[in-house]
């Protein structure tokens, strides 16, 4: 019997020589931590509300599956997910769902892991469903769950850019350079792009230096180039958002993360793509599953 991965690496690939007459393409930008509860969420909305700002269509996968963290972030329960596109229940375009802002999201539910068991039919419906996002957004953004899981790990690796969350607790910047450390040691010539952004700082002075010492340790033991992508204060207002179900960057616009939220939109939507053209959200999913099987 032909191996599950092996297969769905095949039908990608014909799928993605037949895309590349297909100009529209996502950017796809996993959100990732090494260590759990450092604003990934909130990072990942505020980031899509700023984008959609200045007329970008985004979407965000809640890729934390089982703990449904956009949901709870933006207070709404979402009847369906990714597990019912994988099942060949619903359309990716059934399942995503608006929220303030016009914000879209999907829901992950259970599962990639379900793809490894799907037949030949089940992959090419999926795989066919997924890269229709192309043609929908802009930017793809990929939240993922807490600690260094392989889940975590996977999404990050199939990425081209990465924004690594990181806080200046001690345990969080180690946990955000062993995470850099494992993506290095699982394929030294496959580390996507990482973007670092330091959250809940005291001021720019911490956020610099925490920065600076990230970059330093990656180029000298690594020899990876990190870039520094900004800093977001430690605000009270975040935290009253959160309460309310409305990301800051709606509800309390004008306060200093929503305005350090908009800075680093407009850093990342400047970023220089040296690496290449943009990524197909079908050739992510491949990645993914390549990621998957090894
Ligand atoms: N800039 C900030 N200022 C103040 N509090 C913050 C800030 N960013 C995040 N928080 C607090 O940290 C909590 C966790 O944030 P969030 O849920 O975004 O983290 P996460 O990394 O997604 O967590 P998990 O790893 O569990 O998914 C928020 O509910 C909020 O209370
Ligand atoms: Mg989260």
């Amino acid at each position: 019997m032909m191996d599950q991965a092996e297969n769905l690496r095949r039908i990608v690939n014909n799928r993605i020589n037949y895309d590349i007459t297909n100009s529209n393409s996502s950017r796809v930008i996993t959100i990732t931590s090494g260590k759990g509860g450092v604003g990934k969420t909130n990072v990942a909305v505020n980031l899509a509300v700023q984008f959609q700002k200045v007329g970008k269509k985004v979407i965000i996968i809640d890729a934390d599956f089982g703990l449904a963290n956009i949901e709870v972030l933006l207070g709404i329960v979402p009847k369906f997910n990714l597990s019912d596109v994988i099942n060949g229940r619903k359309n990716i375009t059934d399942i995503i769902i608006k929220g303030p802002q016009n914000i879209k999201f999907i829901s992950g539910g259970s599962g990639v892991q379900d793809l490894i068991r799907l037949n030949k039919n089940q992959l090419n419906y999926f795989i066919k469903n997924m890269s229709l996002l192309d043609e929908i957004a802009d930017i793809i953004l990929i939240d993922t769950g807490a600690g260094l899981t392989e889940a975590v790990l996977s999404f990050s690796k199939a990425a081209e850019e990465i924004v690594l969350v990181t806080t200046p607790e001690p345990t969080s910047i180690t946990d955000a350079y062993a995470l850099i450390k494992t993506l290095y040691i699982q394929d030294k010539n496959a580390v996507p792009n990482i973007k670092l952004l330091v959250n809940k700082v005291d001021n720019e002075k911490e956020g610099l230096e925490i920065s600076n010492k990230l970059k330093q340790v990656s180029k000298k033991f690594l020899n990876i180039e990190i870039e520094e992508v900004g800093y977001i204060p430690y605000d009270r207002n975040l935290i009253k958002s959160v309460k309310l179900q409305d990301p800051v960057s709606i509800s309390f616009p004008k306060s200093e993360s929503s305005k350090a939220f908009k800075k680093i939109a407009n850093k990342i939507l400047n970023a220089n793509h040296k690496d290449k053209t943009k990524l197909q959200f079908s050739a992510f999913i491949k990645r993914l599953m390549d990621v998957f099987s090894n």
